[in-house]
């Protein structure tokens, strides 16, 4: 019976075909240990000569690692392999013989590896960190279609820049000057305003000269935007979002967190409500911390956030951050102009912020007045306007970055890890 190894634990006592790879191999002069994988797991097959004969003993002995076959066996329960089951091999027929794979058991340096990202990407570790990216992305489309959210997909190729226009990626759009996006959310707007609550889930590109653990050039976000809610109830709704893939991941990937070694503990306390404290607080603490090189009005840098988030058990939300620091749509709190309703959520464990979100501005003068401020063109933003002069409603919205948040999940430390090709500073291979 041909099957899959995820699906070896229907067959137990029962003879199956599984097309594998060799990922690692160890023989004595009786017996041989194959490390089989096949994409849906791994699994030991074990070759017996006494049993197979010579031919057969003789293919295992010298087969090379990533080298393609089919394999046939009996499954075995087997408590001490980590999948619960084993494989004994009655017979070998070699698909390809791979010659001098490079990346061997031993170690390598990260950009060894980061160069052979299309080989890498079959160890035991990066496929762990795919299957529990793949898990947040099934368990996101999950949770917004149970809360009546429309999926809607904005454009890649866009006129305008949400988040400031320093990080463009600009290109020939035929005679016009056009971005890669840096955010939907604009057209996100629009799209609530129409279906009420809607959220994308694309690639954003940054043209970001940092070059730190948490920062791709090319990375992945969830943007949920919602018609007549307000900053209080998106802050509820981002933390039931973060908590229900959490909850998903170690429901469904137990195999993957124990081949990452993940601390399980402390994703369980992850539940909502997580913690608000307010940027005139985070500032406070920081000094009390020791950070006195922090003053009122600037930005938190990864240190601030990590002090602040390792203060909680939960992802923290930091609300109210000064205007002069955020982008030119989100709504100022109603009773201080120096602040504006918004929140970066915070990962524990040095993960930094995974959301970045507010209200956004709904009246047209103050709108206008901000994009003038912003220095913004608004020939490229009279459509985004327009959504005020029609029907303008309070209505609020959130960026969740996937890698990060894979990071963060998977406990892997760099984002380089958390996505299959990363796009960094200096590397655009493979
Ligand atoms: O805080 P950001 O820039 O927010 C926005 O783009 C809003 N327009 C979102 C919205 O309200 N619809 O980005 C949101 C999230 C960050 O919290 C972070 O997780 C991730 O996107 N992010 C990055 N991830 C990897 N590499 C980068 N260079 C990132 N920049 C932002
Ligand atoms: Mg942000």
């Amino acid at each position: 019976m041909k099957t899959t190894i995820a699906k070896v634990g229907q067959f137990v006592d029962r003879s199956v075909k599984i097309g594998a790879w060799i990922a690692n191999k160890r023989s004595s002069g009786k017996i041989a240990f194959l490390q089989l994988r096949d994409g849906t797991g791994f699994i030991q097959g074990v070759v017996v000569k006494a049993e197979v004969g010579e031919d057969i003993f003789a293919k295992a002995k010298s087969i090379t690692q990533e080298s393609s076959l089919y394999v046939t066996g009996t499954v075995r329960e087997d408590e001490r392999s980590p999948s619960g089951y084993e494989l004994t091999v009655t017979d070998i027929d070699v698909i390809h013989e791979a010659v001098d794979y490079p990346i061997t058991p031993k170690e390598h340096g990260t950009e060894f590896l980061m160069d052979h990202r299309h080989l890498w990407l079959r160890s035991k570790r990066q496929h762990a960190v795919m299957k529990i990216r793949n898990e947040i992305i099934r368990s996101t489309y999950e949770f917004f279609n149970q809360n009546d959210f429309v999926k809607i997909d904005p454009p890649i190729l866009t006129g305008s820049a949400p988040e400031g226009t320093s990080e463009l990626f600009a290109t020939k759009y035929f005679d016009e000057d056009a971005y890669l996006s840096q955010s939907g959310q604009l057209y996100m707007e629009a799209a609530a305003m129409a279906l009420g609550r809607v959220f994308s889930f694309g690639p954003t590109f940054r043209a970001e000269k940092s070059k730190t653990r948490r920062h791709l050039i090319e990375f992945w976000m969830i943007e949920p935007e919602m018609a007549f809610v307000e900053h209080d109830e998106s802050l509820e709704i981002q933390e039931q979002y973060v908590a229900y893939i959490v909850q998903s991941v170690l429901k469904n990937c137990p195999l993957e967190l124990k081949t990452l070694g993940r601390n399980l503990e402390n994703l369980e306390k992850i539940k909502a409500p997580f913690p608000r404290i307010t940027y005139d607080d985070a500032v406070k603490f920081l000094h009390k911390e020791g950070f006195d090189d922090i003053k009122w009005g600037d930005d938190f840098g990864a240190p601030h956030e990590t002090a602040i988030a390792n203060h909680y058990d939960t992802p923290v939300f930091i609300i109210n951050y000064p205007t002069s620091l955020k982008p030119f749509y989100m709504q100022p709190h109603p009773e201080r102009d120096d602040v504006v309703l918004c929140a970066d959520l915070i990962a524990p464990e040095g993960y930094g912020e995974i959301i970045g979100g507010s209200e956004r501005i709904h009246d047209m003068e103050l709108l206008k007045q901000r994009l003038d401020e912003h220095n913004l063109d608004l020939s490229a933003y009279q459509w985004y306007l327009e959504l005020r002069k029609y029907g303008s409603i309070p209505h609020s919205g959130f960026g969740l970055g996937l890698e990060r948040t894979v990071a963060w999940i998977s406990g892997v430390e760099h984002v380089r890890e958390s996505i299959p090709f990363p796009r960094l500073l200096n590397r655009l291979y493979p």
